[in-house]
């Protein structure tokens, strides 16, 4: 397929379709190598990134928990076993951070963390092309300091996403998508 016709295709897959087999070794590092391919002004290399997968999602489940049990301690057993859930059928999770360097004299944070959503971005592609299925989520998580410490990064890193990967049950659903005529104009001089 036309790069260009495959890149109107990317679509989000919901997690729990997501399942076994993972990506491999060699496609984890396809991933990376497409990810640090992307723009990233002055070289300043914001991105971390971290796989979770294997045995270790048990773990991340519990550290999801433990966040989630000191923000909020009365949260209910379905809000807990969601995270758990999801870690326990998708095979691979990585989380992308930007560790900012908040002095650089040309490039400010703002332009760190696109770059690290933009890695976020190309590891989806990737995926998809080598026909994974992937979403990228958030959530409370991403902001709170015991993640970011138990995923071995620092209080001021941060999080712009946690990509689950996996095998997509069935086919994947193109989706409508917006025209983007509504959100653009030609400029042609100033107003
Ligand atoms: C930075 C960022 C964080 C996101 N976090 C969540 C999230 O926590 N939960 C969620 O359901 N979708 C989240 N999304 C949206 C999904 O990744 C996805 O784009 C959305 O479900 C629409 O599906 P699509 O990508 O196929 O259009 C996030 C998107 C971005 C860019």
């Amino acid at each position: 397929m036309d790069v260009t016709e495959f890149l109107k295709t990317r679509a989000s897959a919901p997690w729990r379709e997501l399942g076994e087999p993972g990506p491999d070794d060699m496609e984890i590092r396809d991933f990376l190598e497409a990810a640090v391919a992307g723009p990233d002004h002055g070289a300043v290399r914001p991105w971390r990134f971290i796989v979770v997968r294997g045995d270790a999602r048990e773990a991340m489940g519990e550290l999801f928990t433990r966040a989630l049990l000191k923000r909020k301690p009365d949260a209910d057993e379905a809000t807990i076993e969601k995270d758990r859930d999801r870690l326990r059928r998708v095979p691979l999770m990585i989380a992308v951070a930007a560790r900012i360097n908040p002095n650089h004299p040309k490039v400010p944070p703002s332009e760190q963390i696109v770059s690290a959503g933009l890695a976020a971005q190309a590891i989806l592609l990737a995926a998809q092309a080598k026909g994974y299925g992937g979403v990228l989520l958030t959530g409370d998580h991403a902001y709170d300091a015991e993640v970011k410490t138990g995923l071995g990064l620092r209080a001021d890193d941060e999080i712009v996403a946690f990509i689950y990967i996996g095998t997509a049950e069935g086919e994947q659903r193109p989706k409508k998508r917006p025209d983007p005529a509504k959100y653009t104009r030609e400029w042609t001089g100033p107003a």
